[in-house]
């Protein structure tokens, strides 16, 4: 099954989001842009909670939040039990999300930084794979935080 991204940003990262539609577009890569879709003042956690939800539903294996500073989504998307939302700036954050932490939500804040290195934190977080071993167990251990709390995750 090939994979396919729930996107959404809030007005704050609205620009961004549409820089990551670009690429990808470019690459071929399937996508739903739960918006928003300009930049009119919305609030945050509405559209982290549309992402979250998609990618807790199994409908879109992953998921990508843009907002001012990507604080306020990834916050807000974790909220959500089975989600693994990972705020990377840098190539080497993206990569270790995806393979340490298996990180499902990737975020990023527009006013932090420019478009051509969110481009490179998305091709490299999409290109790298859960490395699993003795992460897994860690991965786990999240996991069993939220049942604790009250979650119902089983994913
Ligand atoms: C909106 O002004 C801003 O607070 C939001 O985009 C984000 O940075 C929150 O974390």
């Amino acid at each position: 099954m090939s994979v396919r991204i729930a996107l959404a940003a809030d007005h704050g990262g609205f620009r961004l989001k549409e820089e990551v539609i670009s690429f990808l577009q470019e690459n071929g890569i399937a996508y739903h842009d739960f918006g928003t879709y300009s930049e009119e003042a919305v609030d945050y956690p509405d559209f982290a909670l549309l992402v979250a939800e998609a990618v807790r539903s199994g409908d879109y294996q992953l998921g990508i939040l843009c907002c001012g500073t990507g604080i306020g989504v990834a916050i807000a998307a974790n909220k959500v039990p089975g989600i693994r939302a990972a705020l990377c700036h840098d190539t080497f954050s993206a990569r270790a999300s995806r393979e340490h932490n298996d990180a499902n939500i990737l975020t990023m804040g527009q006013r932090v930084i420019g478009p051509g290195l969110a481009r490179e934190i998305v091709r490299v977080w999409l290109a790298s794979e859960f490395a699993g071993g003795r992460h897994a167990r860690r991965v786990t251990k999240i996991t069993e935080i939220e049942k604790k709390y009250g979650g119902c995750s089983g994913r």
